[in-house]
């Protein structure tokens, strides 16, 4: 029941940072990790693992690649991520010291399930990561991380994916400390970091009534683009997908980096180009590469609109609005930056009279390949 929202998807936005909170309960024990669930592969697999691949589709596959930067970083481990459909039909070699880890909200996603039984043909350890209880992707699957974000009702998912992005974290941490790629201490900072993040996601929310009025005034735009780097990137296509899904409007995500290599030609006067700025306080220098991207739009016309750290000040000069996000580890930044552009994605639906929970040509699973 939408008990009150006016809209499945509004509910569901709100319910992002519980989803979280209810993915990692139950999962720590003395500030480590431990998946109960991930007992059904054993510690001596997870040190075994020489190569992980996540497959999935849509806003799913996002989320892994949230998870590929997390867990390469922390666990040491080669990580890539292919679209189900793509891994499934082009002879990808695989071997028994593979862990092929497939996310899915429903777990019935066609073209996610035959890249599993797929994949467990080719030998190749199996992990589903999904929201549904005793569906078909995890039944096929050597073990599962569940993901408690409730049921999803709306097509276009939100608190799904923040809960997989979660999972992605307590896996590669959990695969860290069996592989002692990260020290205990660390692990517990990181741990306790990840815990905060709900209630800091809640102050996030507040933003939605400034998100409506950006949206209102974007109702007839025709073009958004989003840019972000490292974790920030994922967070940028996610952002876009949910304008096409919920908006009909053409939206892109791109790698910052990428922006002198193409993208900068499509900027014209009035183009409006969300930023997802990453923290001033990481030490890899990104958060000036990106600012130097939204000097260079902006000098071309573009109206920018920058997702950034409460205390960023250096983006003042240069952004038409700047929606703040408390302040977090680079990892934990995705989880902040992208309700605000699942907000605007519903927002901006609305301000266009459109359905956001069921938008048109799509099924919230999608059953056939
Ligand atoms: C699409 C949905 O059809 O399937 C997306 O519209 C979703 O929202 C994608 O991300 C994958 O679905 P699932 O259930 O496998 O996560």
């Amino acid at each position: 029941e939408k008990g009150g929202w006016s809209s499945f998807m509004a509910k569901e936005i709100s319910e992002e940072p519980e989803a979280i909170a209810k993915t990692i309960l139950g999962r720590v024990s003395d500030g480590l990790v431990h998946v109960p669930e991930l007992d059904a592969l054993g510690d001596d697999v997870l040190r075994g693992i020489d190569r992980v691949l996540i497959i999935a589709c849509g806003t799913a596959a996002y989320a892994g690649l949230v998870g590929k930067y997390a867990i390469e970083q922390w666990a040491r481990v080669p990580v890539d991520v292919e679209l189900a459909h793509e891994f499934r039909y082009r002879d990808p070699v695989l071997s028994t010291s593979t862990l092929v880890i497939s996310v899915s909200q429903s777990g019935e996603t066609m073209d996610t399930l035959m890249a599993v039984k797929f994949a467990r043909e080719a030998g190749a350890r199996t992990l589903s990561i999904c929201n549904t209880q005793g569906a078909t992707i995890p039944r096929e699957s050597d073990a599962v991380i569940y993901t408690h974000a409730g049921p999803e009702v709306a097509v276009a998912s939100t608190k799904a994916f923040v809960a997989q992005i979660t999972a992605m974290y307590l896996f590669g941490l959990q695969l860290a400390q069996a592989r002692a790629t990260l020290d205990d201490e660390t692990v517990r900072g990181l741990v306790a970091e990840l815990q905060e993040v709900p209630e800091k996601l809640t102050k996030v929310l507040e933003v939605g009534d400034r998100i409506r009025e950006l949206a209102h005034w974007m109702a007839d735009t025709r073009s958004v683009l989003f840019l972000g780097r490292h974790v920030g990137y994922p967070v940028a296509l996610e952002g876009a997908l949910k304008l096409k899904e919920l908006a009909y409007i053409h939206a892109e995500g791109f790698a910052a980096g990428e922006l002198k290599h193409g993208p900068i030609a499509l900027i014209e006067p009035g183009q409006v180009v969300f930023v997802i700025v990453p923290s001033p306080r990481d030490e890899r220098s990104l958060h000036a590469k990106v600012v130097s991207n939204i000097q260079e739009i902006r000098a071309r016309g573009a109206r920018v609109i920058a997702i950034a750290e409460e205390g960023d000040v250096a983006v003042l000069p240069h952004a038409d609005e700047v929606i703040r996000i408390p302040l977090a580890s680079p990892f934990f930044e995705p989880l902040l930056a992208v309700v605000p552009l699942h907000i605007f994605g519903m927002e901006l639906a609305a301000a266009k009279g459109l359905d956001v929970d069921q938008p048109r040509n799509l099924a919230k699973s999608v059953t056939v390949e």
